[in-house]
């Protein structure tokens, strides 16, 4: 098989790493990768959305098979694209079609799929525009903290959280009024805030059956202890230790069944990785979003213990046979720590120059934002470099990314020394 992957991150490089072990693979590329994914595979310089581009390349290089990393490219509809293509039509696309990538393109829609599919959740409503003064009264309601979330993506920033009523509503007039978020906040879902720990559950489906996948939970924030600005992921754990059998059996019958069967009855094809955001208040696990993808830095960590073959796993999502599978686990946990470029995720200067990488022996060093410059490998980005470690516990084997993560420099590194403090 000839296989494509769209992305350029850690979560594309390990992907990639996983394909590359399947002896189903004949040619991996990856459109655009990064340095890590050019030792593996061949990278194209083609951008994720350019679908026209990708179309030529999958013809000319008779590509049998395209993994989508980003949400992007499947919410601007690349697998319809395929689909309504007579000579691309039957290479499989992973990921799902333009309207069910709208679970995580729309948070609206997410959460009017979750009622209709009685799926536990925040309470909620939204707001556009015309009724901000409606929103005020809903605010008022509420106790804080207040959760606004504009409806569409806003780049991992969309989410605002606050304490008190009146920078709530001045918030709300903000995104809704002075378009903050662009276009993406013109509707704006208020919901209750959710008190308790986050997971992460993802899932495989070929749109019937469905896999569940290790469980991770990641670290969003810069700074230790869950301070500072978002990012997109500085660290993850897989498996959660708090994810035991009572909960695992509930998010599946109370959350996952539900899902699938849900995109099934309203028709809305699917074929590839949900992830599902939760967090576990009291015993009980509600979602707080779903991404139509797999998550980054938790693919670091969550592909690592799969044994299967990820190119069999993939064929049977494209033919409809995931039930013909058994998903076998490694029982180890995996941890990985990012190392970010210094101001991020403001500020950053790209093109500083990592070393120490072949010093790393017994972990898995997955690029996100590094590219190749003068047969050197450079930063080009602000998530740089994943390392993945096994442990027999989430210790032990933060105790060996750590370790690694030491032996790696580039001018402003920084990375969170902290991952797993809250467990
Ligand atoms: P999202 O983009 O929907 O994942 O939201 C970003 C982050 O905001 C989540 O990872 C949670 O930490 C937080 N969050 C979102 N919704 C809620 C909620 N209803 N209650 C508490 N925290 C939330
Ligand atoms: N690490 C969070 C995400 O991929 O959305």
């Amino acid at each position: 098989m000839n296989i494509l992957i769209l992305g350029s991150g850690g979560r594309e490089h390990a992907i990639a790493w996983k394909l590359n072990q399947s002896k189903k693979l004949q040619q991996l590329y990856v459109a655009p990768g990064n340095a890590g994914t050019a030792q593996i595979a061949k990278n194209i310089p083609i951008g994720v959305n350019d679908f026209a581009s990708i179309r030529a390349f999958v013809l000319e290089n008779e590509v049998n098979m395209v993994i989508v990393g980003p949400e992007d490219p499947l919410v601007n509809g690349i697998h319809d694209y395929f689909l309504e293509d007579n000579d691309l039509k039957a290479i499989p696309v992973i990921g799902p079609q333009k309207m069910a990538a709208t679970l995580e393109g729309s948070k609206e829609f997410a959460k009017e799929f979750m009622m209709r599919h009685d799926i536990p959740t925040a309470r909620y409503e939204s707001f556009t525009s015309v009724n901000v003064e409606e929103g005020y009264k809903f605010l008022e309601t509420l106790n804080p903290p207040y959760v606004l979330k504009a409806d569409g993506l806003a780049a991992g920033k969309g989410v605002v959280i606050l304490n008190n009523l009146e920078e709530a509503k001045t918030e709300l007039r903000a995104m809704l009024v002075d378009e903050k978020f662009g276009s993406a906040s013109s509707t704006v879902v208020i919901e209750e805030f959710l008190d308790g720990i986050e997971l992460s559950v993802f899932v495989l489906t070929d749109g019937t059956n469905y896999k569940v996948l290790p469980t991770a939970k990641d670290y969003k924030r810069i700074g230790e202890g869950d301070t500072g600005l978002n990012t997109g992921g500085m660290g993850a754990i897989s498996p959660v230790p708090f994810a035991d059998e009572t909960l695992m059996h509930k998010i599946e019958q109370q959350i996952v069944k539900p899902t699938v069967e849900g995109l099934k009855r309203d028709n809305l094809p699917y074929k590839g990785f949900i992830f599902i955001g939760l967090i576990k208040v009291g015993e009980e696990p509600k979602v707080i979003e779903y991404n139509v993808r797999l998550g980054d830095p938790e693919t670091e960590v969550v592909l690592p213990r799969i044994k299967n073959d990820l190119v069999s796993l993939f064929q049977a999502v494209a033919n409809g046979s995931l039930d013909k599978l058994d998903l076998e686990l490694d029982e180890r946990t995996t941890t990985t720590v990012m190392t970010v470029s210094g101001g991020y995720p403001g500020n950053y200067e790209k093109g500083k120059k990592i070393k120490g990488i072949e010093s790393i022996t017994d972990s898995l060093v997955f690029h996100a934002g590094t590219t190749l410059k003068d047969g050197s490998v450079v930063t080009n980005g602000g998530r740089v470099m994943a390392i993945t470690s096994f442990g027999t516990d989430f210790k032990s084997a933060l105790k060996i990314s750590y370790k690694n993560v030491e032996k790696l420099s580039f001018e402003g590194i920084n990375y969170r020394k902290d991952i797993g403090f809250d467990l």
